[in-house]
């Protein structure tokens, strides 16, 4: 069967890093684009991030285009370097890129994309949903052209992870948030329900550190993440959120989704950012989207551990 085309709205960031290299390793979709947001760095450091990722795999011919600075509204109130590191790749230094960036907006480049695109294209957001709301306002005929849009953020019943009530990338910048879910794009949410129980640990990190140079800078990108883990919540492993919503987005259905009606907290309060997903009944509105609710943690982490050490073993 024909590879999915993929593109990647990202903010790199270590588990976008890791969700990067997941895609990489995957056949079933074929990686077209990265645009880059605002987010756990800023832009700069976002969009620099993607390209030596992708340098790293090997794959600098994937153009990255950058995309939104700030949130449409507000500007995001904090930056998220003491989880993510300064630069926000854990503090590890990868070899620059050749490549440049790509010149044209995200916006453009993805309606591009999607305009030019004979097969329906898989969006993975998976920073700040920003510039899919810019893409949404300023170019709906590509917008309506997404065949799956995989986002990760929002909790349905897990609370949040930035505030008591808000999801990073939801919290980050609420008003695009609202927009998107608001949308009738074919969408998957998967937010902190099912990413939080999946849990990659020091032994699954350890095989495909093993497995090559690729695996063994993954390694060490991820120790930041360990020793944040480690002294917030006293953990020994890391929750890889964005690499879960790239399993979704390279095998649909490996999550159990209903589709939900969700609104988002927009208001200033103390709720800014939260997800409120009606959970008292199945939806059939235009603009319901299907929540990721259950989840095999196992075989999920078994997913990416098998797909990473794969590519770091070809790239010897
Ligand atoms: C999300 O927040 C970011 O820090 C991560 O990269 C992920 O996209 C998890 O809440
Ligand atoms: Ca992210």
């Amino acid at each position: 069967m024909a590879a999915t085309p993929l593109v990647i709205d990202t903010d790199p960031g270590i588990d976008d890093a890791l969700a990067i290299l997941l895609a990489l390793a995957s056949p079933e979709v074929d990686l077209r684009l990265v645009t880059t947001t605002h987010g756990n760095v800023d832009l700069a450091q976002t969009t620099e991030n993607a390209l030596r990722v992708l340098h790293l795999a090997g794959r600098s011919d994937v153009p990255v285009a950058a995309g939104a600075a700030e949130s449409l509204v507000y500007a995001q109130p904090e930056r998220a370097g003491h989880v993510h590191g300064r630069t926000g790749l854990g503090g590890v230094d990868l070899p620059p890129s050749p490549a440049a960036v790509d010149p044209r907006p995200a916006v453009v480049a993805l309606a591009e994309l999607l305009l030019a695109s004979e097969t329906p294209v898989t969006v993975a957001a998976i920073g700040p949903w920003t510039n899919v709301a810019l893409l949404l306002a300023t170019y709906p005929e590509a917008a309506a052209r997404i065949g799956r849009l995989v986002l990760m953020g929002g909790s349905a019943g897990r609370g949040g992870n930035v505030t008591a009530a808000a999801e990073f990338n939801v919290w980050a910048d609420p008003e695009a948030a609202a927009r998107v879910l608001g949308a009738t794009v074919p969408t998957v949410l998967v937010g902190l329900d099912v990413t939080l129980p999946t849990v990659l640990d020091e032994g699954g990190i350890a095989r495909f550190a093993a497995a090559g140079p690729v695996g063994a800078t993954a390694a060490a990108i991820l120790q930041q993440y360990l020793d944040h883990a480690r002294s917030s919540y006293g953990t020994t492993g890391v929750v890889v959120h964005d690499a879960l919503a790239l399993t979704e987005a390279i095998a649909p259905g490996t999550l159990g989704t209903v589709r939900r009606d969700v609104v988002v907290d927009t208001t200033r309060g103390a709720g800014r950012g939260q997800t409120l997903v009606d959970r008292r009944t199945v939806s059939d509105s235009p603009t319901a989207v299907d929540v990721a609710e259950t989840v095999d943690s196992p075989a999920a982490v078994e997913f990416l551990v098998s797909r990473l050490s794969d590519l770091a073993a070809r790239r010897g």
